[in-house]
């Protein structure tokens, strides 16, 4: 899940450069951070190496100049949040240097070889093995050729190293002696990128923003080269070159900017009626290429993580409703458990806002191995299901930068709404309720909705639990709601179908016990109400989000009344709770604890 970068120029670059690189892709892990530099010196040059425990400090001391430069954000697995176990590690050689995002899972026996063979180590990180194999591999590969510093030499050992480790991995190595970078993978993501300063490598192209125009995904097959006078690519099996296929980079920097907002949270909740705008404006063509796979495949499974999870549930409901057809709708960490049911008729439909969700990939790679069929919804379209998907609809949500995910959340939701409706025959109602929907949202996001929202959250502050309950369309949004509450709030919230609250919830309830109520004008809400009821005779508070008041509510957050649009809308006004119960609780409302954005480890 970590971030790394790195770069090499022909002249010497700010290495805060690369620390601004790091806050970029903090979202990935922030459990420590680290960045290793050349400095020339009139006696030689050395690496210089600066890494510390916890977050990126908002000011850092002066950073000099250098050639070459790489850097770390992590999200701790393997050894404690420590200094020491911050990247990069170095070789016993102090002239390589390694940062890494993945797990080597064969890290035990690798080790004990290594320090058998009297290599020294500093961390207790599975990453810095790779420091020391390579190290190896190098030496070797060194004495058989008798030819020293070869560039080919560098691609060749790192060939060698990373062929001996197990799992799903990432890496750039700095070799000093040859003032080069080497990049590598195998599914965690990599993005090379050349810009008129120098060449540039990221674990995600938004890092890349403002450094680069051309930009290449680099493949699990192959290995990059970087030096200062630009990039070359090897097979990684065999050691011969390849030619990448650049693309433009159109990301620009007001995409990943802050753009006047506090937070990227708040940001990405208001841009979402942009997003469905833009939806309707890009993605109809996909979407009718969509209900044409669903049209023709036997057996259509939603797969999903989480919040995107929480979509393929809501997408379920949408086409029982719409489309009168079933869907399964499964957890992609759960998908290989149930996989047995796929044949070649099967369309699976990955739902993920990275692509790089480690699930999502195995339940895409295990579709594909039974013969499935297998389409994406996703939003960054370089990532590694957007490449493994046979039919991809692009989010178009932009770049998702809080570890949260909402608007990504409310793009899947429009996309499966019109796909929905197009299998139905009534593409052009699926429009018009997505356009209510975009009013709607922008209603929910108003400063009059916004008010009651906040006086919610004020007296929610300390609270310890809380309730979210919702019936068919709204079921799926009681568990989205609850999660994005606990996830930045630390509340601990619980979602629930309204149905199941006599089934053991109501235990729960008690003398002011907070109850959030999803009460859409559809066929849920005689019930939903009635539950309601039963909790405030409990001693419940309940805030109901609803088109209409109603005796049981204690508050009412008015919401319009959208039809089979209203998880879009419903969900926006808990998004911006969890958000304002996050500031007020002192909390980072884009940094949760314990969290990452790109879960790339299982
Ligand atoms: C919650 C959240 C996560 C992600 C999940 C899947 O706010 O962001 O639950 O939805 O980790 O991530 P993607 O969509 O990238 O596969």
């Amino acid at each position: 899940m970590c971030g790394i970068f790195g770069f090499v120029s022909r002249r010497e670059l700010p290495v805060a450069l690369v620390v601004d690189a790091l806050r970029t892709l903090e979202y990935r892990g922030y459990d420590s951070w680290g960045i290793a530099y050349e400095v020339p010196e009139s006696v030689g040059t050395y690496l210089a190496v600066f890494k510390q425990a916890g977050r990126l400090p908002p000011k850092l001391p002066p950073l000099p100049t250098s050639p070459i430069a790489l850097g770390h954000t992590r999200w701790a697995t393997h050894g404690g949040v420590t200094d020491e176990n911050a990247h990069p590690h170095l070789d016993c050689t102090a002239t390589l240097a390694i940062v890494h995002n993945g797990i080597i899972e064969n890290y035990r026996p690798l080790r004990e070889t290594l320090e058998r063979t009297g290599h020294h180590f500093r961390s207790d990180t599975d990453s810095e093995i790779f420091a020391h194999l390579l190290e190896d591999s190098l030496e070797r590969a060194m004495t058989e050729s008798r030819l020293s510093e070869s560039p080919d030499l560098l691609v060749e050992a790192v060939r060698q190293a990373f062929a001996q480790i197990r799992g799903l991995n990432a890496f750039i190595v700095l070799h000093l002696p040859s003032r080069q970078l080497v990049a590598v993978k195998s599914t965690s993501p990599l993005v090379l990128g050349i810009g008129t300063d120098g060449v540039f490598v990221s674990s995600d192209a938004v890092a890349l923003v403002g450094h680069a125009d051309r930009i290449y995904y680099l493949r699990d097959d192959e290995v990059a080269l970087l030096s200062p006078d630009g990039p070359r690519l090897f097979d990684r099996c065999t050691g011969e070159p390849r030619q990448p296929q650049w693309e433009l980079l159109t990301l620009r920097p007001a995409d990943t900017s802050l753009g006047g907002f506090p937070h990227y949270l708040i940001k990405e909740i208001h841009e979402q009626p942009r997003v469905i705008k833009r939806i309707l404006r890009e993605r109809l063509e996909d979407a009718r290429q969509l209900a044409e796979l669903i049209q023709r495949s036997y057996g259509t499974f939603f797969v999903g993580c989480g919040t995107a999870g929480y979509a393929a549930l809501c997408g379920s409901y949408l086409f029982s409703r719409i489309a009168r057809r079933h869907v399964n709708a499964v957890i992609a960490s759960e998908f290989k458990y149930q996989e047995h049911f796929l044949t070649d008729r099967s369309l699976v439909i990955a739902l993920t806002q990275s692509g790089e969700t480690v699930d999502v990939i195995e339940a895409v790679q295990a579709a594909k191995r039974r013969g499935a069929t297998v389409a994406a919804l996703v939003n960054v379209t370089g990532s590694t299901v957007a490449r493994l998907a046979d039919f991809t609809v692009p989010l178009s949500a932009g770049p998702e930068q809080s570890v949260l995910s909402t608007k990504a959340y409310t793009a899947k939701l429009a996309i499966l709404l019109l796909v929905a409706h197009i299998l139905n025959g009534s593409e052009h109602v699926g429009i018009d309720v997505l356009w209510r929907a975009i009013d709607g949202m922008e209603q929910a996001l108003a400063p009059a909705t916004l008010d009651r929202i906040r006086a919610v959250a004020e007296h929610l502050v300390d609270a310890e639990h809380c309730y979210v309950i919702g019936r068919g369309l709204s079921y799926p949004t009681a568990l989205e709601a609850a999660l994005k509450i606990k996830e930045v709030t630390y509340i601990h919230a619980e979602g629930f179908a309204g149905g199941e609250l006599k089934h053991g919830v109501i235990a729960l309830i008690q003398d002011g016990s907070p109850c959030l109520v999803f009460s859409p004008l559809d066929e849920t809400r005689p019930d939903i109400l009635s539950g309601a009821m039963e909790v405030r005779s409990r001693g419940g508070w309940i805030i109901g989000i609803s088109p209409e008041p109603d005796e049981a509510f204690h508050v009412h957050i008015p919401i319009a009344d959208v039809g089979d649009a209203s998880p879009l809308v419903t969900i926006v006004p808990a998004q911006l709770l969890a958000y304002e119960l996050a500031v007020r609780r002192g909390l980072d409302p884009d940094k949760p604890r314990n969290l990452a954005k790109s879960v790339t480890v299982k």
